[in-house]
């Protein structure tokens, strides 16, 4: 699978996320849709970005019975998205069941990849609230084996963790990196980042940038910057 930047599309309307991608004149970069913009604009944002020639990532991060989740999954093959996503604590049952739902007849499908921990959840709070003993690096190679045993693409990871993702399921499995941060620029809210270039060297397979990208004063310059220091 190709490398390739992902813009996080964090926005809430339609009008923002559109105005925000026609200064992209020459490139049709990768986007991805979260929560936000889906629940504000429904699945017309979708179509609307494919239509203009986007490949779209759907971060929805479903978790529900397996048969939810197959049924949903079913819907977002219809979408034509090229990447979507679910919890692997949704059970192993259930990833299998979203990988019926989202296979097309002719047995293609979008990349789905596997949140396994979230990076806003730390050791203590595995412990305290969900009542995990483990180790949490101990959870999150084991849930992207889960992930790769029910035959997911991959999982989306700090970029810390892509290393040994590679080493645990294999090169072939990807790993979709957030927490990306130019050498001199803002961390914000993010607090383990890495430039674009160091999550080459580390073995990033793609690369999710919103804010470097979106709140910057020349967008095109800092995608094209990601770019270069990522892809070529
Ligand atoms: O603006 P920034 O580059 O921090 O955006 C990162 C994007 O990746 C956001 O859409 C955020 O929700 C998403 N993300 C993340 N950390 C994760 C999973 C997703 O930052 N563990």
């Amino acid at each position: 699978m190709g490398k390739d930047v992902i813009i996080a599309c964090d926005f809430d309307s339609k009008e923002k996320t559109l105005s925000f991608l026609d200064k992209f004149k020459e490139t049709k970069p990768f986007v991805k849709i979260g929560m936000e913009l889906f629940y504000a604009e429904g699945p017309d944002i979708v179509r609307e970005l494919k239509r203009r020639g986007h490949k779209v990532f759907l971060d929805l991060k479903l978790h529900d019975i397996p048969n939810t989740v197959k049924k949903s999954m079913a819907v977002l093959k219809s979408l034509d998205v090229d990447m979507t996503n679910l919890h692997a604590a949704g059970t192993k049952r259930m990833m299998s069941a979203a990988i019926e739902g989202l296979t097309r007849e002719d047995g293609t499908r979008p990349i789905l990849i596997a949140v396994t921990q979230l990076t806003s959840t730390d050791e203590e709070s595995m412990k305290e609230d969900l009542l995990i003993e483990k180790p949490i690096d101990e959870v999150v190679m084991h849930y992207a084996k889960n992930a790769k045993d029910c035959g997911l693409d991959g999982v989306v990871c700090s970029p810390l963790e892509a290393g040994k993702v590679h080493d645990v399921c294999g090169k072939e499995f990807v790993a979709v990196t957030p927490g990306v941060r130019f050498a001199d620029g803002d961390i914000g809210d993010q607090k383990r980042v890495m430039t674009p270039a160091q999550a080459k060297e580390i073995g990033s397979d793609y690369i999710v940038v919103g804010r470097p990208i979106t709140a910057a004063e020349d967008p095109v310059f800092a995608y094209n910057r990601c770019v270069k220091e990522f892809v070529d």
